[in-house]
């Protein structure tokens, strides 16, 4: 009887009395590129997002259209789109986190590389203005080729005198989504519940995930070559998508999935949630390697720990020793495309 009087709102005021849930905290969230084929789908999932409070959508074009669309929807984050470099500082001004999809994507037979040209400047003219307008914001870096576009962000940093690495991030997540999608497809586990730790760097063999560190445990035994066949596509995802959409880019769908999961992270970081741990392409002394991906531990100030790689296959010791010269070299041409410009 005494349930039966209590109506629900009545209810929803118990709890509320009940409970110590503290309020989200406000965050607000940019997006440079909101326009593009990875930024308007970013957009949606950030605003379906509820522990952003505000979203910024910047692009040199279209963008009022998709606030006005993305706006519409009745969640908690207010919307507002901005567009040209006259109103970048007001979209950068007070976020806590940047993501940048800025940028050209790649056509069949282009290597991530081949948009260095185009994106490099690109990359470099955003980060200023991050640096003038929101130095403290964390920064989701997606324009590709990420090996270089991260180390040119570090270098725009430096220079303005705002560099602090446990805020810049190169955006990893993709592989990690496509190495426990073709995995569980193998190992015959639940897709939800694996993970795989994906190291290294985000192109071709750069990209190296850790199979012998899968979770959870399969009954099903992989062999050497089915080993080697799910490291070779997902180091080859991205071209793969580029390929079926036949010169219409590049991933965009899986893209704002896998950015806004790790922008979700980046916000519960911030906010206070323990044992957040993404892979992410950071400053690492994990190798000889200024730059790589690894595991990494998020919080209230962005990286808390760089975790350790932990224990390699010899197969994976292999990938990770051809991988170092590529990486290196796309780091060192990001640096160098900075200092000089
Ligand atoms: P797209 O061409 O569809 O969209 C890019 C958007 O960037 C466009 O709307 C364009 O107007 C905008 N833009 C260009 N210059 C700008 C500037 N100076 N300021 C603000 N916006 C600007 O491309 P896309 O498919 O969305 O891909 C974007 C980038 O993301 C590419 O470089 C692509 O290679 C990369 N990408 C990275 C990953 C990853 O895993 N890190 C995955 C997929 C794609
Ligand atoms: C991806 O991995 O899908 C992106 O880096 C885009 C690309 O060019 O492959």
């Amino acid at each position: 009887r005494g349930r039966s009087v209590v109506s629900p709102s009545g209810d929803h005021l118990l709890r509320r009395s009940f409970t110590s849930a503290a309020p989200l905290p406000e965050r607000k969230v940019a997006i440079l590129g909101a326009a593009g084929g990875i930024g308007q789908p970013l957009s949606l999932l950030m605003k379906l997002n509820p522990l952003v409070s505000k979203l910024a959508l910047y692009d040199i074009a279209g963008t009022p259209g998709v606030a006005a669309d993305v706006s519409h929807i009745n969640t908690r984050a207010e919307v507002a789109g901005y567009m040209t470099e006259d109103q970048i500082g007001e979209a950068l001004e007070g976020s806590d986190v940047v993501i940048i999809p800025a940028g050209v994507p790649r056509k069949p037979g282009m290597t991530r590389d081949d948009l260095f040209n185009i994106n490099a400047g690109i990359v470099k003219n955003l980060c200023t203005f991050i640096a003038k307008y929101c130095p403290n914001a964390l920064v989701n870096m997606i324009s590709n080729p990420v090996n270089s576009t991260v180390p040119i962000a570090s270098e725009v940093f430096k220079k303005a005198g705002t560099y602090d690495e446990k805020k810049l991030f190169g955006v990893t997540t993709l592989d990690v989504v496509r190495a426990r999608t073709f995995y569980a497809g193998k190992a015959k586990v639940p897709v939800a519940d694996v993970n795989v730790p994906v190291v290294g760097g985000h192109a071709g063999i750069t990209i190296l995930p850790l199979f012998s560190q899968a979770t959870p445990a399969s009954n099903v035994v992989l062999s050497a070559d089915e080993i080697t066949a799910l490291t070779k596509r997902t180091q080859d995802g991205g071209t793969e998508v580029v390929e079926a959409k036949a010169g219409k880019g590049s991933a965009t769908l899986s893209m704002a999935y896998a950015g806004a999961l790790f922008a979700d992270a980046c916000l519960k970081g911030l906010n206070g949630v323990p044992d957040v741990v993404e892979c992410t392409f950071v400053q690492s002394s994990v190798t000889e390697l200024p730059f790589f991906a690894s595991k990494v531990r998020l919080g209230k100030n962005g990286v808390e720990e760089v975790l350790r790689l932990g224990s390699l296959s010899d197969f994976e010791k292999q990938g990770l020793e051809s991988l170092k010269p590529e990486l290196k070299s796309s780091i060192e041409k990001g640096i160098k495309f900075a200092k000089e410009n």
